[in-house]
């Protein structure tokens, strides 16, 4: 009798594990939604991924990159990643505050990085991953950080101190740390999907942007803009995101395959992100369209101090702990 009702109990069990587990259509597809082109670090790192996870997997994973704002601008991926209509992106860092994770913002804090090395040591350390950890409650996973780069302004009169971007409209990203740094510089931040600002920039909307070169140059705002500063006084980078409630019910031995694969397309990014921002660099030069200035220490050094100030301005919101983390993580020093 014990017996049978053992056996029954057991069968009862795993039929209701078959239940729980969810049946996936193969192939399993992924859309993974960018806003950038697919000839940028995001871009080229999109292509790896799709391209390792197809092979690893032996095609029982697909992966469709949707680059260049085609299915969904900034602030519509994150909505459609919350509610299963994509199941990867990778927003940049300055772009999680109206998901309500306002502690990303301290990626944006201007000059807080002294290069990829400094970054690193925070994207590729146990901050990086404390600050991942905290878009869980979002229904978000982060899988990776990947590298672009440092941020040159730009408009179309010369820069050379701050003073020359006093009343000037500058579009920026969706962060209050980029608010209060254009604020810093007495300009006039103007927040605008990444796919507007070619054309705001055309018709004069904005006077002027910020962005790693890639940026710039694979958008043609080299087009639209006659002077570019390399004031480096920010970083802009990404967090690969993937919809959690999708990542926690694959197979694992398939997650497991798509975890190989994210860890060689974030090599892969890191990797080719300086050279091909350089790369851009040369190219924008050679346009003839926009002069580029690069500026003497002692030039730059106006900029810092007019900026970094920021830091404290900002720290309410960004929270003490996680900027004091950074700071001692890179040895910044004020
Ligand atoms: C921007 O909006 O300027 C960038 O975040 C675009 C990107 O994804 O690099």
């Amino acid at each position: 009798m014990l017996k049978t009702v053992t056996k029954a109990l057991a069968a009862l069990t795993i039929s209701a594990a078959i239940l729980a587990t969810p049946v996936f259509a193969e192939p399993i597809a992924i859309k993974f939604s960018h806003v950038v082109a697919v000839d940028t670090p995001k871009g080229q790192a999109a292509e790896f991924f799709k391209k390792r996870v197809e092979e690893l997997t032996q095609g029982k994973v697909k992966v469709e990159v949707y680059p260049n704002s085609q299915l969904y601008k900034d602030k519509e991926e994150m909505e459609a990643l919350q509610m299963g209509a994509v199941q990867m992106l990778a927003p940049s860092l300055a772009k999680f505050g109206p998901l309500g994770v306002k502690d990303f913002e301290v990626f944006d804090l201007p000059y807080i990085f002294n290069g990829y090395d400094d970054l690193h040591k925070v994207t590729q350390g146990p901050i990086g991953q404390q600050l991942l950890a905290k878009l869980e409650p979002k229904g978000v996973k982060g899988l990776a950080y990947w590298d672009n780069g440092f941020k040159s302004l730009s408009a179309n009169t010369p820069i050379k101190t701050p003073a020359d971007l006093k009343g000037k409209k500058l579009r920026i990203q969706s962060s209050k740390v980029l608010e209060a740094q254009m604020q810093a510089l007495l300009a006039i931040p103007q927040t605008l999907a990444f796919s507007e600002v070619y054309q705001a920039l055309q018709t004069g909307v904005v006077d002027g942007t910020e962005n790693p070169v890639s940026n710039f140059y694979t958008q043609k705002m080299q087009e639209v803009q006659k002077h570019m500063a390399l004031t480096d006084h920010g970083y802009l980078g990404y967090a690969v995101i993937v919809n959690k409630k999708f990542w926690d019910e694959l197979p694992a031995d398939i997650r497991s395959q798509l975890d190989i694969a994210m860890k060689e397309a974030t090599d892969y990014a890191n990797q080719i992100a300086k050279e091909k921002n350089d790369k851009d660099l040369e190219a924008v030069k050679a346009s003839g369209k926009t002069e580029v200035t690069t500026l003497t220490p002692a030039e730059k050094e106006a900029f810092r101090a007019i900026l970094v100030p920021v830091h404290d301005k900002m720290a309410d919101r960004i929270g003490k702990e996680t900027i004091d983390a950074v700071y001692q993580a890179v040895g910044f020093k004020k």
